[in-house]
């Protein structure tokens, strides 16, 4: 980052957003509105007309709000509130959580060394935590995805928490491997390994099965409505196999608000059909998420018992409800 950043993306002027996507701002970063400029330091460097209209204007106070960072494995954590706990408290031993329920001989998927084949929109009609409570949810894995998870160990799971997040292991059912088709299994971890992941408090997850490393984040759009981005990686040698990849369908069905990457296609289901007979898990997730949200919004939904494989959502429940009213 070479001492620049990160800073709120918001000008001291009249509260614009200032950059949009991605790119390089070269020396400084000029607000599109009135011009204000600021230094790769943050700083306020100079303000449009200042001499006409703000002769007294004290820029010492004007910079970018600056925002707290850190980093881990391959991923840059930006929180815009620079007083936030320090990165490593909310980290929580996290990481050596899940290492811990992983299988034993499972070499780390180290995400550095492997290659981004695909960048996936999803959209849920859904409040970003239920969202978040059907990623966590266990009891559903042999219920719903009884079919699309056939190959899957459902009936034995295990997860811990660490700080505010939670972490979880299931393997293949007993005589299953990963079949090496579409994407290699990676170096180091064998090809019975099921699936394991880290749901990091409050709403990303990072995703670990034999062939793939991903990241799961929501993003929240409207109380009824979230933007799932999945980012999948794969072995280097995945790319030798795109030619026999299924393309990106032209237009994208509704449920996939944009995709990106040789790899994309693989990811999306396209025949159109209901969501409960695609047998593909994206699509019967999303049914299912927006499916609560709808019972939700009846006004006739309560809160019923939850089996011991949903105790993570009411840790999650706990989480939000301690965050947003803190007990101690
Ligand atoms: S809002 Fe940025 S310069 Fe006015
Ligand atoms: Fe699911």
């Amino acid at each position: 980052m070479n001492g620049c950043g990160p800073f709120t993306n918001v000008c001291r002027h009249r509260g614009a957003r200032l950059l949009e996507g991605e790119g390089n701002v070269g020396n400084a970063i000029r607000c599109f509105y009135h011009a204000w400029t600021y230094g790769l330091d943050g700083g306020l460097q100079s303000a449009s007309l200042a001499r006409e209209w703000f002769p007294d204007l004290d820029k010492g106070g004007l910079g970018l709000r600056p925002a707290a960072v850190g980093v881990w494995e391959t991923m840059v954590f930006v929180n815009p509130d620079a007083g936030a706990e320090p990165f490593a408290e909310w980290l929580a031993g996290a990481p050596a959580s899940m290492a811990a329920l992983r299988p034993r001989n499972a070499a780390a998927h180290a995400p550095g060394r492997l290659v981004e084949l695909a960048d996936v929109s999803y959209r849920f009609g859904a409040n970003w935590k239920i969202v978040a409570e059907n990623f966590i949810d266990g009891y559903h894995l042999p219920l719903l995805h009884a079919v699309s998870l056939a190959d899957g160990d459902l009936m034995s799971q295990a997860f811990a928490t660490a700080g505010r997040h939670i972490t979880f292991y299931r393997g293949l059912k007993p005589g299953q491997r990963h079949d090496n088709r579409v994407w290699p299994v990676i170096a180091g971890v064998p090809a019975d390994f099921g699936a394991a992941y880290i749901w990091f408090f409050p709403n990303l997850a990072i995703f670990e099965t034999a062939a793939s490393w991903s990241t799961f984040l929501v993003e929240p759009i409207a109380p009824n409505l979230s933007a799932v981005h999945c980012r999948f990686f794969a072995m280097p040698q995945a790319m030798d196999r795109a030619d026999a990849w299924p393309a990106i369908p032209d237009p994208l069905p509704p449920y996939v608000l944009s995709a990106k990457g040789a790899g994309a296609g693989p990811w999306i289901d396209a025949r159109g059909l209901h969501p409960l007979q695609t047998r593909d898990v994206n699509c019967e997730d999303i049914y299912a998420c927006e499916a609560v949200q709808q019972g939700m919004e009846s006004g006739s939904a309560e809160v019923g018992p939850l089996s011991r494989w949903e105790a993570n959502l009411t840790f999650f429940q706990r989480q939000i409800l301690d965050y947003v009213s803190p007990s101690g």
